[in-house]
């Protein structure tokens, strides 16, 4: 084997490999480029999924001549003027990005500097250079890649559908309009306009969010939350989704370093520890966090497409986030999500037609009759207590968040009455959150406190069940549980915890049986205070209020007062809503009065 130095128009082409990996990846790289020209207005055109044609235009600072040839060189960079990599604060330094797709495409770059009287073109095609020639172009700079990956067919190979590279090209210019909301974006795709993003005014929490809700849907507009944490030189802000606006993968996680949108391995994980057991199971919310830090703290040169990057005290970033977004989730309280209740009015919207055809309106009027017959207890029902004490608290009761108590459905919902709207309360839901989180202080306050049951209740399970969990007993008493072995597969439960109820026994020592067959392996006394939150749920759960149960207006005041004064009731343990809110506003609308 001879060793040889490699011609320059192969290294470009191995550093293509990692730079260029799709056409995605050279839409990032030129609207890079761009912002970091300081342009303020972006137009991007893809055809054929990218492979055909990219071309973006700016009107950023543009090139004179000489930084024009030297543009398409390797290792030429304008960013970093120094020798220094740890102060970084444009997207781009390594100054390859541009000689890697002109080694693999039909690059041509034409621009003219600010201020310049003329401009000029060049192009390099799978390598080689043209020389400089004039251009008309009037401001800033147009980059056109054709034909990307011609010259390298075995990477054009590994393209997927047209369809799929145009969905990532989307992406990707969103991810980076995400970051930027100060700057406009036109994209188009076979000459059709995909989306335009107007410019938003500088100051991220007044304006930025305009562009979150473009980017991230109207829902999140809704349901965000502002977050703000400084610390040190470290300043941390943004919007993060209420926890009742879930996804099923973390893709909608954005983190924003220094204006750079980053993949961070950790972030998943960093969220969801401050999400908690606000989430679903396997759930993530949708947010945006921009960070921004000296520029010392981070080191960017990690990954050659940039995407990744290291904190040098990533424990305090974490800790940062965690601590900004709980605050914000604490003080959302028992804010509800107002995107639900947006639905629920929308699937309420009278029929088409109203009032147009008899025979609808006779159908409906049917179908009120037939659901008059539907369980509903009204709470004025002539009962002379009842009467009395919701008369008697009314004019008071209104004006608390979640207002008066006016009438039960079908023994499962409150539906209650504020100032200017409905509030329909899922009484399972709400009160498995209430326990749920009294478990979770009174264990941090020293202790869950129990009840002795008068008669100790044998429950049933099978062999196995019932070991595990007479060997989790000691574990379980600090929980409020004290059982014991009861023959081969019974257990008996001599207390609960005084939370509990009249709840369900059985039901919850099958739940515990199964957590701890979950985490069977673990080592016998870790197992349940690794899932503490788990293990409280699923008794909050088992000591709730069931749907199904009758309530009288002071249970349901009360548990409306208990609602207002706890943190985090707006969901229960599984995440689901526990209340919606209709607007007398929305309603007075449905009816035509507004
Ligand atoms: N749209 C543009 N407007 C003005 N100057 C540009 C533009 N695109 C590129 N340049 C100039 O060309 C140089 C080379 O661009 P290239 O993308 O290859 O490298 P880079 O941005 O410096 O680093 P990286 O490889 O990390 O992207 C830049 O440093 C910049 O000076
Ligand atoms: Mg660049």
């Amino acid at each position: 084997m001879v060793i040889r130095q490699l011609p320059p128009d192969l290294i470009n082409r191995i550093a293509a490999g990692e730079v260029v990996e799709r056409p995605a990846s050279v839409v990032k790289e030129l609207i890079e480029n761009a912002v970091d020209a300081g342009a303020r207005r972006l137009d991007i055109a893809t055809a054929g999924g990218g492979l055909r044609l990219i071309r973006i235009s700016d009107d950023g600072t543009g090139m004179d001549r000489g930084d024009l040839a030297l543009a398409v060189e390797r290792h030429a960079t304008s960013k970093l003027a120094g020798d220094d990599l740890s102060s970084i604060l444009t997207l781009g330094f390594r100054g390859e990005a541009l000689p890697s797709i002109g080694a693999v495409a039909r690059l041509s770059i034409a621009s003219r500097a600010r201020g310049a009287n003329d401009a000029y073109e060049i192009s390099v095609d799978a390598g080689r250079k043209s020389k400089l020639k004039p251009s008309a172009l009037s401001a800033g700079t147009r980059v056109e890649v054709r034909d990307l990956f011609y010259a390298t067919p075995a990477r054009l190979k590994f393209m997927k559908s047209e369809r799929a590279e145009n969905a990532a090209i989307a992406e990707m210019v969103k991810r980076l309009a995400l970051a930027r909301p100060d700057i406009a974006f036109a994209f188009a795709s076979e000459e059709r306009t995909v989306f335009r993003l107007e410019a938003c005014q500088p100051g991220l929490l007044e304006h930025g969010l305009t562009r979150l809700g473009r980017i991230l849907g109207p829902d999140f507009v809704k349901d965000a939350l502002p977050v703000r944490a400084v610390r040190g030189g470290v300043l941390l802000e943004g919007f993060a989704g209420l926890p009742t606006l879930h996804r099923p993968n973390s893709l909608q996680l954005h983190l924003i370093v220094n204006g750079r949108p980053v993949r961070d391995r950790l972030l998943a994980g960093t969220v969801r520890a401050a999400y908690g057991d606000l989430l679903p199971q396997g759930r993530y919310p949708v947010l945006a966090l921009f960070l921004s830090l000296p520029p010392g703290e981070v080191d960017v040169n990690v990954h050659p497409a940039k995407t990744e990057l290291r904190f040098r005290d990533s424990n305090g970033v974490r800790s940062l986030i965690i601590g900004a977004l709980r605050e914000a989730l604490g003080a959302a309280g028992h804010r509800a999500t107002a995107s639900l209740s947006e639905a629920a009015l929308s699937r309420m919207a009278p029929p088409p037609g109203r009032g147009a055809r008899p025979e609808s309106f006779e159908k409906r009027a049917f179908g009120l009759a037939e659901r008059a017959q539907a369980p509903f207890t009204p709470l004025s029902e002539p009962s002379a207590d009842t009467r009395g004490s919701v008369a008697g608290d009314d004019a008071s009761d209104t004006a608390y968040p979640l207002g008066a108590a006016r009438a039960q459905l079908n023994d499962t919902f409150i539906v209650a009455a504020t100032e200017d709207a409905l509030v329909i309360v899922d009484q399972h839901a709400a009160h498995e959150r209430l326990v749920y989180e009294r478990l979770k202080r009174s264990f941090a306050n020293g202790g869950i406190s129990r009840q002795l049951l008068l008669i100790p209740e044998v429950v049933e399970l099978d062999g196995d069940a019932a070991s595990s969990l007479s060997a989790a007993a000691v574990e379980l008493e600090r929980l409020g549980l004290v059982i014991e072995p009861f023959g081969p597969a019974s257990v008996l439960v001599r207390e609960v915890p005084s939370l509990f109820g009249t709840g369900d026994v059985k039901g919850l020592l099958a739940d515990l049986a199964a957590e701890l067959a979950e985490t069977e392996g673990d080592g016998e006394t870790r197992l349940l205070a690794g899932r503490l939150d788990h293990v409280l749920s699923t008794m909050a759960c088992h000591g709730s209020v069931r749907a199904g149960r009758r309530l009288n207006p002071e249970e349901m005041n009360a548990l409306l007062r208990d609602m207002e004064s706890t943190p985090f009731t707006g969901q229960c343990n599984h995440g689901r809503p526990t209340y919606i809110e209709l607007k007398l506003a929305d309603i007075e609308k449905l009816f035509s009065r507004r």
